[in-house]
């Protein structure tokens, strides 16, 4: 389980079906792998899960009391508020975070070789400081994405060694977390305080400040709590859209036709512009690109749930305080819902080719209430930065290269990066061959 956690949930389920369950030292665990028992763990039965304590253990000193680690009634009040603030969010905020950033990555000169896994992650991160902090954006990405990667990295190592070392200890990995929330606390507050003023720009944390319900009422939220929100926002957007950018960089460097295809049709309708959000709708082959790339490298490969009361799912009675996993990295590859699973197709996605499924068959954004609040935008960002990239450059494996081996400590991404070239786009390479 230790050494791979994706082949353990994969033969779990293959040995034993969709119902299973394994110990780890005195800890209960089980593994629920049927779109109906997603169902019932994440909608209808919901109300007897929490997220799982020991993440909450090591996370919640900077999460605080932000969506992602949150429960119960204050949960549900943020929540109303936190997705009507990505609602008002200006679509000339996220085209013009694309531009830049995918400026940034194109800078040098091509053909140039990238870890696309350090490129994308960097990527992502300017994305949503530039679509939640508008204004302020120059001074502060860097720090804070170098201060974001101390807190992930931090929070990982500590719970993978079941350590927790107080926090106030004079010694180097401590002295670098304390300068990480610092950083978070004194930035992200800063522009809180701006905003409470009425002295900074309509972005995603005035809105925040601001915050209203769906119907217009207004909540509002005090500094402390944007800040928490803010941060949820930061780290859940960060690897996430980092990693679907470098699975499909990678599978598109595989699958040259596919590339090919895909990069037509960027360059139709985009020419040499970056994409925006009002060419969504007419990139169906980029968008497909990413469904598929999710389907097989979900990001989120795995939810993590602890019973909080006594509830039967699949026949099974759970008692309380037991973990259960749906692996959804397993559930993404199950043939009953996806035919040769292993392979890279992004046409199942094609409407006229849906292989009837059931609903929660396919969950790369989770499921039910505490599914992904950031979904619509991460979806449209990986969208977007891919069919950029396509129309001005072909994306290339090194023929050395061997398929990444997979990280899983909490998002799915490659474990020593990903190298790959990428090389001018020929213009007849970019000219519509779509039919
Ligand atoms: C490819 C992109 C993304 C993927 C695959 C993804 C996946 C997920 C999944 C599976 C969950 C549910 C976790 C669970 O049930 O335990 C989740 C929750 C969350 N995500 Fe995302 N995410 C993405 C992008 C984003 C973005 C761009 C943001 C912020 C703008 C974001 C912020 C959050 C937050 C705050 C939560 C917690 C929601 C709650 O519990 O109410 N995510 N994400």
């Amino acid at each position: 389980l230790r050494d791979d956690q994706l082949t353990y949930a994969l033969e779990l389920q293959r040995q034993y079906g969709d119902c299973a369950s394994f110990r780890i030292g005195p800890m209960r665990i089980y593994q629920f792998a049927h779109p109906e028992q997603v169902s019932e763990i994440c909608v209808k039965q919901a109300h007897c899960f929490h997220k799982v304590s020991s993440v909450k253990f090591y996370f919640k000193r900077w999460m605080r009391r932000g969506l992602l680690l949150n429960e119960g009634q204050d949960w549900q009040r943020q929540r109303r508020k936190v997705r009507w603030a990505l609602t008002q969010i200006d679509a000339s905020a996220v085209n013009h975070a694309i531009d830049a950033e995918v400026a940034r990555l194109l800078s040098p000169e091509l053909p140039h070789q990238v870890d696309m896994a350090a490129q994308m992650d960097r990527l992502a991160f300017g994305l949503n400081v530039r679509a939640l902090f508008s204004a302020d954006t120059e001074a502060i990405v860097e720090p804070l994405y170098e201060a974001a990667n101390v807190l992930h990295a931090t929070g990982i190592r500590e719970m993978l060694s079941f350590s927790l070392l107080p926090d106030w200890l004079p010694i180097p990995s401590k002295r670098a977390l304390r300068g990480a929330m610092r950083t978070f606390d004194q930035t992200l507050l800063g522009l809180a305080r701006r905003r409470h003023a009425g002295d900074a720009p309509p972005d995603g944390m005035n809105f925040l400040v601001h915050a209203r319900d769906l119907q217009g009422k207004t909540l509002g939220m005090p500094d402390r709590r944007a800040r928490d929100e803010a941060v949820n926002l930061l780290m859940g957007g960060k690897e996430t859209v980092g990693a679907t950018l470098t699975f499909a960089c990678y599978l598109l460097a595989q699958h040259p036709e596919i590339q090919a295809q895909a990069a037509a049709e960027a360059w139709a309708v985009c020419g040499e512009r970056c994409a925006q959000l009002d060419d969504l709708d007419h990139l169906p082959v980029v968008t497909r690109v990413i469904r598929e790339t999710m389907r097989l490298y979900p990001p989120v490969y795995s939810l993590s749930r602890e019973v909080i009361r006594p509830v039967t799912i699949g026949g099974y009675r759970l008692p309380k305080r037991s973990t259960v996993i749906i692996p959804i990295y397993a559930l993404h590859r199950d043939p009953r819902w996806f035919a040769e699973p292993e392979r890279f197709h992004p046409e199942r996605f094609a409407p006229q080719r849906q292989q009837p499924r059931p609903h929660y068959a396919y969950i790369p954004f989770g499921a039910g209430l505490r599914s992904c609040v950031g979904k619509e935008l991460g979806f449209q960002q990986c969208v977007l930065v891919l069919a950029s990239l396509l129309t001005r450059c072909q994306l290339r494996q090194l023929p050395t290269h061997a398929p990444p081996v997979l990280a899983t400590d909490i998002v799915l991404h490659p474990h020593d990066g990903l190298p790959i070239v990428l090389e001018s786009r020929q213009r007849s390479t970019r000219e519509p061959s779509l039919t």
